[in-house]
């Protein structure tokens, strides 16, 4: 048989399912993602890498229109209260605006209910997919979406969960993944599965599975520096907290050029999705989320002007410190009244007495003497009989965290405010 040599080499070299197409057919393919509610880019250090702007950027320069494929796959929010509704419904308009192709529906993006899920669904030009339920009547989403000879379907490991969130039908993974995967065969286009589970999740599907072309999965951190494959099907992933995409190409039948890409400063913001965004912030300030926190009770502020009076030679570096433009830094960005950010970069967020606003409390807008020193008061009014707590180091870990402040340590940062 003549065939056969050849068919076996093509199966050797091929990474993915080794489909009729024509040759000239170049698909560029962007695996995006399991932001866990970071549309900013993830953490306050410099350089500051991912978020929604970056991304915009990279795929306007990394692309081609209408050759690229772009997969979100679920996981972009973290929590479910209100700021995370709109930071779904905010993803959904963004992955339109970038041209995208296919929105995973998993556990994270059910949370909220049907409401939110039908409205992403309409925002994202009906991008979002889920074969892990029976959308039925209520849930207007389509089960997979074909583009060029790619038929994409997102599954999770959660059918049940997802299903009563969204008072639906469950589906069981494998007869959801079967759907896909006979769509494919009978309409001959490639299967391309994103997969809201993990990286061992990925392996079995693919060995039960072998005609998918590519899983998307998820995973913690950056994607692998070089894909992987299980038979012909390639395993690919973009890590977490949207600081990545991962670029693939699809050529002659088959996926090549792995390329990870961290959204480092090279990137610049998008003007288009910049505006997405300023319209989120928008919504974040309107609703006036951050004055719906919950609060507890504590000991009383004074201010740090009052502190100061006392205290002239602390006042003196607390005024030269970034401490004491803390706010401001916020209010540059338009992220003053997000409740993702002002707890570290004003005092007392989190007490009935703490800040509110700039006009109800404007000595509270900044990190203060009590942001680390704790609420003052009583010492103020008697310094004497009232004495501060003593502190040290701890006080410094509820801001500096790994995330916001990777390079801090205690004795180079004190060096820096040292004030006793
Ligand atoms: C009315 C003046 C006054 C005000 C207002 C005042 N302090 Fe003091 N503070 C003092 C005096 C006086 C001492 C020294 C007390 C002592 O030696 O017993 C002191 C001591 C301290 C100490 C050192 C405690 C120790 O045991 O060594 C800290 C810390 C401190 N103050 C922080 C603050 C902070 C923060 C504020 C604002 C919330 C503040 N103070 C407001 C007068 C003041
Ligand atoms: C967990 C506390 C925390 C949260 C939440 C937080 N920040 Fe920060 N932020 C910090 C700390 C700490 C620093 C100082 C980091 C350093 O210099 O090591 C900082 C610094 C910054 C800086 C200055 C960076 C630079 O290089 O000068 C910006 C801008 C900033 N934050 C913006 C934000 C925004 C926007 C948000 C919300 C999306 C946010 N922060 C949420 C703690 C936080
Ligand atoms: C970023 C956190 C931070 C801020 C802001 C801050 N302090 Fe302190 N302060 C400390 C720490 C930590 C110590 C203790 C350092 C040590 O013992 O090594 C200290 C020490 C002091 C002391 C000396 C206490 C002693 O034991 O001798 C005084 C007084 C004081 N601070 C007052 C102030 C005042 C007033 C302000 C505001 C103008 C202020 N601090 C702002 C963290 C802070
Ligand atoms: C309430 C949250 C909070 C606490 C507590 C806090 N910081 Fe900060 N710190 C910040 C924020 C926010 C910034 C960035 C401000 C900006 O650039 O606008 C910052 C910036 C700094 C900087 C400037 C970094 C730079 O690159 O110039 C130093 C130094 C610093 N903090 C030291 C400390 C130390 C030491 C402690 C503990 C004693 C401490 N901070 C406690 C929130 C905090």
């Amino acid at each position: 048989m003549k065939v056969g040599p050849i068919l076996a080499a093509s199966l050797v070299v091929g990474a993915g399912a080794v489909w009729p197409t024509s040759p000239a057919e170049e698909y560029v393919f962007f695996l995006t993602g399991d932001s866990q509610g970071y549309l900013a880019p993830c953490g306050c250090s410099d350089p500051m890498v991912g978020g929604v702007k970056r991304r915009a950027d990279a795929v306007r320069r990394l692309g081609v229109p209408h050759r690229n494929v772009i997969l979100e796959n679920s996981a972009l929010v973290k929590t479910s209260n209100r700021q995370d509704e709109i930071k779904l419904e905010t993803l959904a308009q963004l992955h339109r605006e970038l041209g995208g192709t296919a929105m995973n529906l998993g556990l994270a993006e059910s949370l909220p209910g049907i409401g939110i899920a039908n409205s992403m669904a309409s925002l994202s030009g009906r991008r979002l997919t889920s074969l892990s339920v029976d959308p039925g009547k209520t849930l207007d989403i389509p089960s997979t979406i074909v583009k060029g000879p790619f038929v994409i379907g997102g599954v999770s490991l959660q059918p049940t969960s997802i299903a009563a969130n969204l008072g639906v039908q469950p589906r069981e993974l494998k007869e959801a993944v079967g759907i896909l995967v006979r769509e494919a065969q009978s309409k001959k286009l490639t299967p391309v599965l994103m997969l809201d589970g993990d990286r061992s999740a990925a392996r079995s599907l693919a060995a039960s599975f072998p005609s998918l072309g590519l899983i998307q999965y998820r995973s913690n951190g950056h994607p692998p520096k070089v894909a992987e494959r299980v038979g012909k099907t390639v395993l690919a992933t973009c890590g977490d907290g949207g600081k990545a995409l991962v670029r693939l190409v699809w050529k002659a039948g088959k996926f090549q050029s792995y390329v990870p890409i961290d959204l480092d400063p090279g990137y610049k913001d998008s003007p288009e999705a910049a505006k997405i965004y300023r319209t989120y912030l928008q919504r974040v300030t309107q609703e006036e989320l951050l004055d719906a926190l919950p609060r507890r009770n504590t000991e009383k502020y004074l201010g740090t002007d009052a502190c100061i009076k006392c205290h002239a030679e602390a006042g003196k570096v607390w005024k030269a410190s970034k401490h004491a433009i803390a706010l401001k830094t916020l209010q540059i960005q338009g992220h003053d009244r997000d409740p993702d950010c002002v707890g570290c970069h004003v005092v007392g967020l989190e007490s009935v007495f703490g800040y509110r606003s700039l006009k109800e409390t404007p000595d509270l807008g900044a990190v203060g003497c009590e942001s680390c020193h704790g609420p003052g008061e009583a010492h103020g009014m008697d310094p004497k009989s009232k004495p501060m707590a003593k502190i040290g180091a701890d006080a410094c870990m509820s801001c500096h965290r790994a995330e916001n402040s990777p390079k801090f340590d205690f004795p180079t940062y004190w060096a820096k405010i040292r004030h006793k």
